[in-house]
């Protein structure tokens, strides 16, 4: 796909910030893409970017083996914002001076600004909390450079060189505990490297569109909905390129939470017209997965079980089809950016996570593949999925895992036992709901303890049932989370609810790990 021509590049030197930086400027209306430290400054400027962002790091620039920034990249004539790490690499190769000062900085920092009226502060206070994380610090700046920040332990916490259009910050402006961190952002991309905000979401679904019809042809395609938003709105953007020459497969595999399947076979081919073929695997799921309590192994016949059906469904998608023996050539996946990122993005990075996509199809199934998503993080999916008209159901969903249910009865997966934790599921998303807390929280698995059994006291009777966990976080990108602080009347209510409502069901317990030492999901 052709880069759009106002881009930012940001370039990641290895902490987890450099998704978050590119996601702030996409929010201020710029598009940004993200390129590893090890690409060469000849590759940057190839892609002509309008400005460079560089990160924060992990490491201090006089760390062996620290990434390097050449000095070629600020004589570019590219505006180029320095954070962090990139503030120092910045100073130092341009012939300023960064210390060990020993005085670390962790966490919020009151940072005092001496110009409130220059590039990167105007419109912002001379005291503002900001968030820091670093143990070197920038001592003298290199010539040419205004000082326009200080912090008690930072005597140049932020720099400015209107002429070369050069500028850095020790803070990270991208973190929500800056208090003008996005202005600060804004203000260089706009002020500082002259770009005009122009970039949404929907010129992404237009390109895609285009792009999708010239890869596709008069072929065929077809796609796997999990029930998930990123499915779904890869499918509806396939759709509205192709129409009737994509077919979506939906398995339901007897896993999913009350109504799901429903929101997939009504609402959303109400919303999309797309062609949906339903697979009712419900039995061939659970006899495949009865008398198993591993949870690797779980996912492991989830996972081949799905590949099996998913097969089955070509094979008949293509007898059926009017052109009948023309195999499908394309399979449309919701890959996200941050996959890509994470996988590498055949740029050369090290495999953080190799990317799982939505089924888990192997390689040897003979596809294209066209995934429309993959410029994009998830909250832009989100956004693309309202504009193409979507159910809030579905583009509002909390992430949810392939295997569903099944990763979630710690014990052997029975339909009486899915059935008893849709119903829990049920009353605690409607009470999440009810207290408007959906975008509070990440996502809450409800976890049945199935292989759990605890006395209790229900009318006259002692009882002998189930636990039932609630583990409600809260997260950004879901490799790290905490548990969420919800209301004690909401908790109150769900407790009341499934204990009076769910049979078998005696004890409702919250889980309050954070992520890590904990997973989110509890298998
Ligand atoms: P954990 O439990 O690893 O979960 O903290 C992180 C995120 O991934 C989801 N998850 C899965 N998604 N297949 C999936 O498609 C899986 O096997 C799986 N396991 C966990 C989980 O819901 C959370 O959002």
């Amino acid at each position: 796909m052709e880069q759009p021509a106002d881009t930012v590049l940001v370039i990641d030197f290895g902490a987890q910030y450099a998704q978050l930086i590119a996601r702030r400027v996409r929010e201020a209306h710029v598009y940004s893409e993200i390129v590893p430290h090890t690409a060469t400054v000849a590759e940057i400027l190839a892609k002509k970017p309008k400005a460079v962002i560089l990160s924060g790091g992990p490491s201090s620039v006089y760390a062996e083996g620290a990434p390097n920034v050449g000095a070629e990249l600020f004589r570019a004539g590219v505006p180029t914002l320095g954070i962090c790490y990139g503030f120092q690499a910045m100073a130092r190769a341009l012939g300023g001076v960064v210390d060990q000062t020993g005085g670390r900085e962790y966490g919020r920092t009151s940072l005092e600004v001496t110009d409130t009226g220059s590039t990167l502060f105007r419109g912002s206070h001379a005291d503002q909390p900001v968030w820091m994380s670093h143990g070197d610090a920038v001592v003298a700046a290199p010539a040419g450079f205004r000082v326009t920040g200080t912090t008690a332990k930072t005597p140049v916490a932020a720099f400015e060189d209107d002429q070369n259009r050069l500028y850095g910050v020790q803070h990270h402006p991208e973190v929500m505990h800056s208090q003008f961190g996005q202005l600060l952002l804004e203000n260089f991309l706009y002020r500082g490297a002259g770009i005009t905000p122009n970039w949404t979401t929907g010129n992404i679904v237009d390109e895609q569109v285009a792009a999708i019809r010239e890869q596709v042809g008069t072929k065929r395609a077809i796609c796997g909905l999990s029930g998930g938003v990123d499915s779904a709105v890869a499918a509806a953007i396939v759709q509205k390129a192709i129409g009737v020459q994509l077919t979506c497969v939906f398995v339901d595999h007897g896993l999913l939470r009350k109504g799901e399947a429903e929101q997939v076979e009504k609402d959303f081919v109400a919303a999309t017209g797309v062609q949906l073929k339903v697979v009712d695997a419900e039995e061939r799921f659970l006899s495949a997965l009865a008398g198993v309590s591993d949870p690797e192994e779980k996912r492991k016949i989830i996972g081949r079980e799905f590949i099996r059906v998913f097969e089955q469904a070509e094979r008949e998608i293509v007898a059926e089809s009017a052109d009948a023996g023309e195999p499908v050539k394309f399979l449309v996946q919701g890959t996200l950016y941050p996959d890509v990122v994470e996988s590498g993005g055949g740029t050369g990075t090290a495999n953080i996570k190799s990317h799982h996509n939505v089924g888990g199809l192997p390689e040897d199934l003979q596809f294209e593949l066209i995934e429309p998503l993959r410029k994009l993080f998830k909250d832009e999916v989100r956004q693309v999925g309202r504009e193409l008209g979507l159910p809030e159901a579905i583009v509002g969903r909390q992430p949810f895992p392939g295997p569903g249910l099944g990763i979630r009865i710690v014990g052997e997966v029975t339909k009486d036992r899915l059935d008893l934790l849709r119903e829990a599921d049920a009353i605690a998303r409607e009470e999440l709901t009810a207290a408007g807390l959906d975008n509070e929280i990440w996502q809450c698995p409800v976890v049945l303890l199935a292989d759990v059994r605890s006395v209790g006291v229900q009318g006259d009777g002692r009882t002998y049932g189930h636990p039932i966990v609630l583990r409600p976080v809260s997260s950004e990108d879901a490799m790290t989370a905490d548990w969420s602080r919800l209301p004690y009347e909401v908790l109150a209510q769900i407790s009341t609810r499934i204990t009076n409502e769910v049979a078998d069901v005696n004890r409702v317990v919250l889980d309050v790990t954070s992520k890590p030492p904990g997973t989110i999901e509890w298998e």
